[in-house]
């Protein structure tokens, strides 16, 4: 591997604990203005410092990051569907190569549809991205995608992670599901987690999270349970536990709680000065 694109990786993926905890704020590409992302810089701002990488599409990093911020991006640059229209699944590449490269991103994402009826183009798009990442020393992250059609179960996803990994994705991006470290077994580039829709309580998301680390995931690329849940900069802490310290989830749960306590604080103090 050439030194551009181990660089972009080990900006992403620490080399200090082989970990990484992704924060994803690019659902409105498809879904429009998501609960709790409606503003987007409202929601990724207090979040920034404690997130290793951002995934985003070039739209929102342009008018809500701000350029100083040094962290990786990961660039979203799949898309062209929404929630309303015919298919999900039918999606193109919308960003050029040479504007992920003005970003100065550290890694370019895209979806696959495995067994949709665009499963072949996604795969190209995938393939063709690659190509041009190997080109340009850029690595590529995979999602495996699933259509609102498309079980999630480990059958279904390791087939779909191993696709994308032969096509050369440099990493995959997939939902957890009773058989994850099988998936993760088959999947010969490092794997992070996709955190779904909001668990009921923190403790369950810190559950998924230390679920999908044991069980071989190199970190998460969550979105909705970090800030769609009531206190997103704890709960982002409470990952981070997870994740590079090897908490458990109860030890976890600890740090949300204090990190909690910390912000409420804040908060209160705030309030006295004005
Ligand atoms: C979906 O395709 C998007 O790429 C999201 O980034 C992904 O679903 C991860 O976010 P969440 O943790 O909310 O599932």
């Amino acid at each position: 591997m050439d030194w551009g694109m181990k660089n972009r990786i080990s900006r992403i993926i620490k080399p200090d604990t082989g970990r990484t905890v992704m924060l994803a704020v690019d659902h409105g590409y498809f879904q429009g203005p998501t609960h709790k992302l409606e503003n987007p810089r409202k929601t990724i701002t207090p979040l920034l410092p404690y997130a290793d990488a951002l995934m985003i599409t070039r739209g929102v990093l342009r008018t809500c990051v701000p350029p100083e911020w040094d962290g990786p991006i990961v660039l979203r640059v799949s898309g062209g569907t929404s929630m309303v229209g015919e298919s999900l699944s039918n999606e193109t590449i919308t960003t050029a190569f040479a504007d992920a490269i003005r970003l100065n991103v550290a890694a370019v994402a895209i979806s696959i549809f495995v067994g949709t009826k665009h499963e072949q183009q996604t795969l190209a798009n995938l393939a063709k991205l690659v190509d041009m990442g190997e080109e340009h020393g850029m690595p590529v992250l995979a999602v495996t995608a699933v259509g609102r059609e498309m079980a999630r179960d480990a059958r279904y996803l390791g087939l779909a992670c191993r696709i994308a990994a032969e096509l050369g994705a440099h990493i995959v991006k997939t939902y957890y599901t009773e058989g994850f470290d099988k998936m993760v077994e088959g999947c010969p580039a490092p794997v992070v987690m996709a955190g779904g829709k909001r668990c009921d309580t923190p403790l369950e998301a810190l559950q998924l999270t230390y679920a999908a680390i044991s069980e071989g995931a190199v970190g998460v690329d969550m979105g909705r349970n970090i800030w769609q849940c009531d206190d997103p900069v704890p709960m982002i802490n409470g990952v981070r536990a997870v994740v590079h310290e090897g908490l458990t989830p109860q030890e976890a749960l600890e740090r949300y709680e204090a990190v909690k306590c910390e912000c409420d604080a804040d908060a209160d103090k705030e309030e006295v000065i004005y």
